[in-house]
């Protein structure tokens, strides 16, 4: 594969589940007519593709097999794994758990890499995740770690899965939340953190349209840089 452009901008948007951050990165993608990347996605289908091929998650060689030939496609606002439209089954709460844990693994997010800098087209990127400004796209113009406290986070995923017609179990979920954040933040490669040069931005008590602005401007102050 080619290397990256580098002269393409990436605005980097880091930070743990339920911070806001895919909501935020593909707002800011609209308002700038960005590509956008929702690198979660693919770790989310490397985990469902392991569990429909019977491939045990902790099983690194074999997970990162299917990951490096996975045929997941992005079109008709939805997300397909070959023929098959996983939109939905991809936002599980066992396939997010199942995310975390193959995303553990070095072999895994190599074999992601070049499928996540392949997304770096003109006019600009917007990339959201876990390792953007730290690993994938370390040259990004704009980083942005976007956090809010486990509480506030589990609120909106209970909000959510509630709206969708789910059971949820707020305790539960902040459970998950907290167990979720310790392995990503604690794993080996790429751990969840901000880059030493992120801007910081908690949205606790913040709403998605400020989170929006404070990107862009984060964005508008280092163009020309
Ligand atoms: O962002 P989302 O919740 O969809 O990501 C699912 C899981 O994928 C995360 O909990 C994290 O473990 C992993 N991930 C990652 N690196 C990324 C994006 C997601 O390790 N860049």
């Amino acid at each position: 594969m080619t290397p990256s452009p580098i002269n393409i901008p990436v605005i980097a948007i880091d930070g743990p589940s339920a911070s806001g951050k895919g909501t935020v990165a593909e707002r800011v993608a609209s308002v700038l007519g960005f590509h956008f990347l929702d690198s979660g996605a693919l770790y989310r289908l490397t985990a469902l593709s392991a569990m429909k091929h019977g491939v045990a998650l902790d099983n690194e060689a074999g997970v990162a097999a299917l990951a490096a030939a996975l045929p997941a496609t992005f079109h008709d606002g939805a997300v397909w794994l070959a023929e098959e439209n996983v939109t939905e089954a991809i936002r599980a709460e066992a396939v997010g758990e199942g995310a975390s844990k193959v995303a553990a693994l070095p072999a895994v997010r190599v074999a992601l890499l070049d499928r996540q800098r392949a997304y770096r087209q003109a006019p600009g990127l917007v990339a959201d995740g876990r390792d953007m400004g730290t690993v994938v796209f370390a040259d990004a113009v704009a980083k942005v770690f976007l956090t809010a406290s486990a509480e506030a986070r589990a609120e909106r995923r209970y909000k959510q899965l509630i709206e969708k017609g789910n059971s949820a179990n707020l305790p539960a979920l902040v459970a998950d939340m907290q167990a979720r954040d310790a392995r990503d933040t604690a794993r080996a490669v790429a751990p969840l953190k901000p880059a030493s040069d992120a801007l910081l931005i908690d949205t606790t008590n913040m709403d998605i349209d400020s989170a929006v602005q404070a990107v862009l401007a984060h964005y508008r102050s280092k163009q020309g840089n």
